[in-house]
C-alpha cells in the first residue's frame, strides 16, 4: 500500500485551498468519464464523503443511512452550514462487499477530496476500507459498524453506533419479560460476517449470564436462501427462544422459514435486522420479532423531533435506527466543523491538516443528537445513554408493519 500512500499526498498537495480548488456544486457523485471531481461548481461547500451500501441485498440497510444523511444535510444548511459556509455530501456506493467499499473510500480521499467519511455500512467493510482511510489520515465516522473492535482499528476511526456488548442483550432481557418460562435457546448467526460473529459472542454470553440453556448454536452464511437444515436442527431441541445475528435478507428468511416449520416461541432479531426492510422478507412471519435499539423516534427534544418531522414527511412512515444514526455521524462532522472554524477558518486550512484538526475536534465535542447526547471516548467509541426494544407487530395479511417500542 505505500504507493497508494504516496499517490494520497501527491494528489492532496494539488489542493492547496480546500474550498477553493474542491469547491462544492450538486449532489451529483462523480462522472467516471470525464474524472471530474464531485465537489466542483460554483459554491464553497464542504465535501463530506457518504460511502454506504446503495445497492446489493445491504442496501437494505444502507438506504436508509441515505435518507438520514440527506435529511441531515438539508437540516444543517438551513442552518447556515459552517458558519455561513454549507456542507456537501458527496455518495459514493460501497455495494456490498469489501473491494466496492475500498474503491468508494479510495474515490472519496483521492478524488472527491472529502474532510471525512461517513461510512461503511457493515463492520465487515469496514475492516478492509477503514485502514485505507487511516493510513490516508482521513476521518471516518460509522454509522452502524457494531463489531467489536471497530474503533481501535485506527486514531482517524469513530463510531456513533453503539456496540453489540452494549444493545444486544437488552433484546434477550426483554424476551424473558415477556416469557419467564424461557429455557432452552437456539442461536443462529452468520458465519461470513464480522459483525454477527461478534454480536453471537455478545447474545451466547448473555443467555449463559441469564442462567438460560443454550441447546445449539447454527452457522449459515449471509448469502444463503434456504434455511431448512440449520432450523430443523434447531427446532428438534424445542427451544422457547430463537436468537439471530444476520443481515435484513438471510435474517428474515430465517424467521420466515423457522415460522413455516412450526416454531411458534419467541424470535430475537440482532441488529443486521433492524430495518423495516425486512417485513418485505419475512412478511406476515416477523410478527413478534424483538430488535434492541440505539434509537427512538419518541426521543424528547427539538433536534429529534426536526429530524423525526423531515423523514415522516417524506417516507410516511417512523425514522428507522439506521436513518437517525447516520444523521448523527454527519451532524457530528457538522458540529466539530463549526467548532473548528471558530478556532481557524476551516477555509484557510490544506487538507491534510483540516482532515487531522478534524479528527481531533470531533472526538472532544459532545453532541445533542436524534440518539440523545453522544460524546466519543478517547479511541472513538460513542458513549450513549439510552437504549430500546421494539417489536415487530404486523398487520394480519402481512402486508404491512411496524416497530412497536417496549415500555
Ligand atoms: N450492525 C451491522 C454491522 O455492524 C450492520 O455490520
Amino acid at each position: 500500500m505505500k504507493n497508494a500512500i504516496t499517490c494520497t499526498t501527491a494528489l492532496l498537495s494539488t489542493c492547496a485551498l480546500l474550498l477553493t480548488a474542491c469547491g462544492g456544486g450538486t449532489n451529483t457523485g462523480t462522472n467516471p468519464t470525464t474524472n471530474t471531481p464531485a465537489t466542483t461548481g460554483t459554491s464553497s461547500a464542504i465535501p463530506i464523503g457518504i460511502a454506504v451500501a446503495q445497492t446489493s441485498n445491504v442496501a437494505l440497510l444502507g438506504q436508509e443511512e441515505v435518507a438520514g444523511a440527506k435529511i441531515a444535510e438539508k437540516y444543517f444548511n438551513d442552518k447556515g452550514g459552517i458558519n455561513g459556509t454549507p456542507v456537501k455530501l458527496v455518495f459514493q456506493d460501497t455495494g456490498g462487499d469489501e473491494a466496492g467499499t475500498i474503491n468508494a473510500f479510495q474515490t472519496l480521499i483521492n478524488k472527491d477530496k472529502v474532510v471525512g467519511i461517513v461510512g461503511p455500512t457493515l463492520s465487515q467493510q469496514a475492516f478492509s476500507a477503514n485502514p485505507v482511510a487511516e493510513r490516508a489520515k482521513v476521518p471516518v465516522i460509522g454509522p452502524s459498524n457494531t463489531a467489536k473492535g471497530i474503533p481501535e482499528i485506527g486514531d482517524y476511526i469513530a463510531r456513533v453506533s453503539a456496540p453489540v456488548s452494549i444493545v444486544a442483550p437488552n433484546s434477550v432481557k426483554a424476551a424473558l419479560k415477556q416469557n419467564p418460562n424461557i429455557k432452552k435457546v437456539a442461536v443462529f448467526y452468520a458465519q461470513n460476517d464480522a459483525f454477527s460473529k461478534s454480536e453471537t459472542e455478545i447474545f451466547q454470553k448473555t443467555v449463559k449470564d441469564q442462567n438460560l440453556e443454550l441447546v445449539t448454536v447454527q452457522k449459515f452464511q449471509t448469502s444463503d436462501t434456504d434455511f431448512q437444515s440449520q432450523a430443523t436442527n434447531a427446532l428438534n431441541l424445542k427451544p422457547d427462544l430463537v436468537i439471530i445475528s444476520g443481515l435484513a435478507a438471510d435474517g428474515g428468511n430465517l424467521v420466515r422459514q423457522l415460522r413455516e416449520l412450526g416454531y411458534k416461541g419467541l424470535i430475537v432479531g440482532g441488529n443486521g435486522l433492524n430495518t423495516s426492510n425486512v417485513l418485505t422478507v419475512c412478511k406476515a412471519s416477523c410478527d413478534g420479532v424483538l430488535i434492541a435499539q440505539a434509537y427512538s423516534p419518541e426521543h424528547p427534544g427539538e433536534i429529534n423531533a426536526a429530524f423525526r418531522k423531515a423523514y415522516t414527511d417524506q417516507y410516511k412512515k417512523e425514522p428507522p435506527q439506521f436513518s437517525a444514526q447516520t444523521f448523527a455521524a454527519v451532524q457530528v462532522y457538522v458540529e466539530a466543523l463549526q467548532a473548528l472554524d471558530k478556532k481557524s477558518k476551516v477555509n484557510k486550512l490544506q487538507l491534510p491538516q483540516l482532515r487531522t484538526q478534524l479528527n481531533t475536534q470531533l472526538l472532544t465535542g459532545k453532541y445533542n443528537t436524534p440518539l440523545g447526547e453522544i460524546a466519543f471516548t478517547p479511541i472513538g467509541e460513542v458513549v450513549q445513554k439510552d437504549f430500546y426494544v421494539a417489536q415487530i407487530k404486523m398487520d394480519k395479511d402481512g402486508s404491512k408493519g411496524k416497530f412497536a417500542f417496549l415500555k
